[in-house]
Order: structure tokens, then sequence, then C-alpha cells
């Protein structure tokens, strides 16, 4: 992916409530997450269903500070940072049980709306993607959401009752952006948990269709797997079931990176990865270290430098994205990962000339190189994808 120079922000969001914002919000990551994307996810529901449906609900009842805090106390917005905890599709800002008392506290605030975006900025560098799972109310919180993403992915259930929730969500949403004189997209809308079997599922699909002419909309069935996958603390993408829902999800995944220009990178085009001057990799095979230095080049980040199981994942044969491209690289000594945080791919990339090396530059722009401290171990290396 060549990414754009800052994250993509989305707010997925409808006032009401069980209609699959926290279940699409999650499997949309999961899909970014697939694609090679680094996501942040913010729960911003203080009920924490996402919290709990990403297995951390431990987390919720921890002990302040929170994002509660971050929200409400100015001094401390840049500990926003120890907040984020890690798994395995994405990182997480968790909800936690003192946000129930979030509203009246905002609403005192001086920039009542703009919390999240003023503590975001302090962790927003490292993403590709921050995706925020909004409350089931139009409030400080949602405003929070609204104003930080500027992006909105709406989900709803295929019944008569959410034409007027659209109705009230779209007031809500042109209020805050004449309020606050900016713009809020919409960037797609996901009819959601629907049941063929159901003539008001029918209706409700049509009238979405002719409504949004140009907000693209998705469907996607009722499937238990879809619940049973958040039961075990993760996306479909990641649960060892598989759900024919997947193309879907995989659908919205690839149209928000069209729309929010990422580019995906095409056989015959050159890219770079990085070099990383102290630790190491190391591969048993040529396959392996093919796999593993492709899986590395799309998806590497600082944030996931950190997770030495995240390699295993990549490896893993339900990551097309990853697997199906073959790099002409010359055979590797060693590609190891460390538990720690670095890591270094110690090998050269013979094939390629000086002109090829000049040209490099153009062809890709990627955010790693911009981002964090551990640029300054950075050094570029082409890689050609055939
Ligand atoms: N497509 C789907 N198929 C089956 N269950 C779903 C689907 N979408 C959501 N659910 C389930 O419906 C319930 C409500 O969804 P949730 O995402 O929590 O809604 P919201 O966040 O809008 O309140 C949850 O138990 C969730 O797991
Ligand atoms: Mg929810």
């Amino acid at each position: 992916m060549v990414n754009p120079s800052q994250p993509a922000k989305l707010a997925v969001t409808n006032q009401k409530g069980g209609v699959g914002k926290t279940a699409v919000a999650i499997n949309v990551a999961g899909a970014l997450n697939t694609l090679g994307q680094d996501v942040l996810f913010v729960d911003l529901d203080p009920q924490g269903n996402a919290t709990e449906n990403l297995g951390m609900r431990e987390v919720y009842d921890s002990e302040p500070p929170t994002l509660f805090d971050v929200l409400t106390n100015a001094d401390i917005r840049e500990t926003i940072t120890d907040l984020v905890e890690s798994h395995e599709e994405m990182d997480v800002i968790p909800a936690s049980i003192d946000m129930t008392a979030v509203e009246p506290e905002l609403t005192l605030s001086r920039r009542s709306g703009e919390q999240l975006d003023l503590c975001l900025q302090h962790v927003e560098e490292a993403y590709d993607y921050i995706i925020v799972d909004c409350p089931p109310y139009l409030g400080n919180l949602m405003d929070n959401a609204l104003y930080a993403t500027r992006n909105v992915l709406i989900p709803a259930l295929a019944e008569d009752t959410s034409k007027r929730a659209f109705e009230l969500l779209f007031d809500h949403i042109n209020a805050l952006a004449a309020d606050y004189e900016i713009g809020i997209e919409e960037r797609g809308v996901v009819v959601n948990r629907i049941d063929v079997r159901k003539t008001q599922a029918k209706e409700m699909i049509e009238w979405v269709n002719s409504a949004f002419e140009e907000t693209p909309t998705w469907k996607i069935r009722e499937r238990a797997s879809i619940q049973r996958a958040l039961t075990n603390g993760r996306s479909i993408f990641d649960d060892t079931e598989s759900c024919d829902q997947a193309d879907v999800f995989m659908e919205v995944a690839t149209n928000l990176n069209k729309q929010f220009g990422f580019t995906e990178v095409q056989p015959g085009q050159w890219v770079m990865t990085v070099q990383i001057d102290s630790g190491r990799i190391e591969t048993r095979s040529k396959t392996e270290h093919r796999v593993t230095l492709l899986a590395l080049m799309i998806s590497l980040s600082p944030r996931r430098l950190n997770r030495p199981n995240r390699l295993n994942n990549l490896n893993r044969p339900n990551h097309p994205t990853h697997l199906n491209k073959r790099l002409q690289i010359n055979h590797p000594k060693t590609l190891r990962t460390q538990p720690s945080s670095k890591i270094r791919l110690e090998h050269t990339c013979t094939s390629l000339n000086t002109s090829i090396r000049n040209s490099l530059g153009n062809s890709i722009c990627w955010r790693l190189n911009t981002s964090m401290s551990i640029m300054k171990n950075l050094r570029k290396i082409g890689i050609f994808i055939h």
C-alpha cells in the first residue's frame, strides 16, 4: 500500500443501538489489517462492547488513568499513548467503566467536541487508519468522534425504523459540521444483519440503494460466525471458523483504501522496504524468507515491530494478499524476529541497478520512513514484485 501522509480516520456511527456498529467496526478493522494496514481502534462507547469483543474485558475495569482522564484533563492528553493495548489484528484504545461519567464532564469542558482529536494527535502518526466505535446516542462522545475523524461509516438494520435513524443522524452530523465549520464525509452505509427471508429487509435494501446514490452501500447477512468471532475476541479474519461475509468486509476495506487514497502495490512495481540497524530476523528457508520479507514490507510499522507473533500471523495461508506476490531478492542469510523491538533485514538486492534505485523514490512513499524515532535506524532497499 502507498500511504497518504495522514492516517485515515473513520467513525462507525449510528445513534441506534444493536445495529452492528461494533461488529462492523471490528470486522472492517480486521479486513484492513489483512490488507496490510496498521489500525488503531478506539472504543468510544462507555459500554465497552468493542473492548470486550476484542478480548479485553479486564482492561475495561482497570484503574485510572483511562480514556476518561485523557479526554477530560488537558494536562495529561499525551499520556493517551499509555492506554494503547495490543491485539493480534490492531492496536486498541479501550473503553473503561468510568467512561460512563464522561458526558457531563465533557459538557463542562471549553472545547467539548475537540478533546478526542486533541488526544489522538499524540498517537495517530503510527497508523494508517484510526477507527472509532461510537456510543449509541447523540452526545458529546459522538461529537468528539465526528470532529476527530470527519468521516463516517454507518451500519443500519434492514428495517423500517432505520429511515428515521438516518434522518436524525444526518441532522446531527450537519448541525455539528456547521457549528465547527468542518466537512464530514459519508464513506459508506452497511446494511447489517440481513435476513433475506424477511420482505421488510428487501424493501429496506431497495430504499437504501435509492437514498444513497453517491455513497457506497454494502450488505452483510446475519451470521452466527460473526457473533462467535466477537465472542472469541477477534474479527472473522483472525478466527479459525470461516465466514461467507468476509468478502463483503474485504470490499468495504478495499473501497475505503481507495477513497482515502491508498494505492495497492501492483505487480511490476518497485517498492521500498527498510533496513533497521539493530536486531535481526532469521528464517530457515528461502520461501519463508520471501513471505516474511513481503509481510514486513507491506505491514511493518514501529508498533508491529514490537510484536514477535505478528510475523507468524502473516505467514499463515489465509493472508492471500501477502502470499500471492513473490519477491525477487537475493538469498538472505539471516532474518530473525526478536521479542524486543528491533529487526534487521540482512540482505541486499544486488539485482537493483543504479537507475532503478534512483527511480525508486518516486514509486512509493512509505509512511514508516517518516515516523517515529526508529526512523534514524532505517535504510531503504528496493524490492520488485513480479
Ligand atoms: N451480521 C451479523 N450477524 C450476526 N450477529 C451480528 C451481526 N452484526 C452484529 N451482530 C450481533 O448483534 C449484536 C449487536 O451488534 P453490535 O455490533 O454490538 O451493535 P451496536 O454496536 O450498534 O450496538 C451483537 O451481539 C453482535 O455480535
Ligand atoms: Mg457497539
